[in-house]
């Protein structure tokens, strides 16, 4: 084993990656814009057919009135959150305590809009019914994350969904859907985007995810909100002079892989117990509800760094480029199944997986 080569470089030099799409780079924009014919016209300010064009269609997917692109799902949201404040009066809205708002935006909501969040459930669980039911502040809106990303992508079932929604039907809360996921959860519900998108007011996904486009989001709902959340768009700076290179990527990529979630959701299930068999390892959740799963070690990170080092260099396969520490004797790391997983040579995986449990056993 070459001496302290970290485990981003050993997983860099691997030949088959078992997560996402590929490598991130300029190819992924080459490949969107190849038979575009160059005299194809650009947006200007969130206008034009092409940005327009993308909008409807994903407004009709979405079985929404109206869509908006947006240079990135953070902006989106917190539009959307601020829309549903004013229309209620009242600056509070609830999420998750591990939502992306809570803990991936330096606070934007509170520091830009003034809004407090409310926190339901507890961090390692999803929110219920009896949290929706029993929360005590006057939230005007509540966003439920779909699959709840920070605890390896869990679900509530489809019952759940709808029950809260007629409750926040019922007590006049806007209910919105983190959806940056949608697509890779359609699968485990067996419901089409517009079937789960009619239980919310509001629904935001991103392009940029299972979709694999470059960057971007959309954010769906009625004429009237979509009609605000432009306006919101221009005072945030996102109407940049245009965003085809954006729209033309998701638009290709969506249209190339919104018929293969079935096939990522069925390959994570199948990769999660190539885990769940080796000691010391179990996934979050256990059987994957997408196309996602945290995988959790009991095992400090730099001695299975070592292991997983030495792994990737005698397999060629890599499972992560980082772990995350949950305590010095524990640590993590996330998997999104994607285009590469299908490109791993069985036997390959086999012997990755095999290398990995001997190592794991000597612990
Ligand atoms: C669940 C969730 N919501 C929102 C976002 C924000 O998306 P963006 O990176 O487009 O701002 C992300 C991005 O990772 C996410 O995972």
């Amino acid at each position: 084993m070459s001496e302290n080569k970290t485990l981003f470089q050993a997983f860099k030099e691997t030949s088959f990656k078992t997560n996402g799409h590929g490598n991130r780079n300029a190819g992924v924009l080459k490949e969107a814009f190849e038979h575009v014919p160059s005299e194809l016209e650009s947006d200007m300010y969130g206008s034009g057919k092409v940005i327009e064009d993308f909008q409807t269609k994903m407004a009709d997917m979405l079985g929404k009135e109206a869509s908006v692109f947006f240079p990135s799902g953070t902006m989106a949201q917190q539009i959307a959150l601020r829309i549903w404040c004013d229309e209620k009066g009242t600056k509070k809205v609830a999420y998750h305590p591990l939502s992306h708002l809570e803990i991936h935006e330096e606070d934007g909501l509170k520091e830009l809009h003034g809004i407090e969040a409310v926190l339901l459930a507890d961090k390692d669980r999803i929110i219920t019914l009896e949290d929706v039911q029993e929360m005590e502040d006057e939230a005007a809106a509540i966003l439920l994350e779909l699959p709840q990303r920070e605890i390896g992508g869990q679900l509530p079932d489809f019952g759940t969904l709808q029950s809260i929604s007629d409750h926040c039907r019922d007590k006049g809360i806007f209910l919105h859907l983190d959806g940056a996921r949608l697509l890779e959860v359609l699968p485990y519900y067996q419901k089409t985007a517009a079937e789960i998108c009619a239980l919310f007011d509001s629904v935001y996904i991103s392009v940029y995810k299972g979709i694999g486009g470059i960057a971007g989001a959309v954010l769906a709902g009625d004429e009237a909100f979509i009609k605000k959340s432009k306006v919101w768009k221009r005072r945030h700076g996102g109407d940049l002079i245009s965003l085809y290179p954006y729209i033309i990527s998701a638009d290709h990529y969506l249209d190339q892989r919104a018929g293969k979630m079935e096939k990522y959701y069925r390959n994570a299930r199948e990769f999660a117990q190539f885990y769940n068999n080796c000691t010391r390892v179990v996934t979050r959740p256990e059987v994957p509800v997408s196309n996602m799963f945290h995988v959790h070690y009991d095992a400090a990170a730099d001695s299975l760094e070592e292991i997983l080092i030495e792994v990737y260099e005698k397999t060629g396969v890599g499972l992560s480029g980082y772990l995350r520490e949950t305590s010095d004797s524990s640590c993590y790391y996330e998997v999104s199944i994607g285009d590469l997983y299908d490109t791993i040579p069985k036997e390959d995986l086999e012997e990755a997986f095999q290398l990995l449990n001997d190592r794991l056993k000597q612990m």
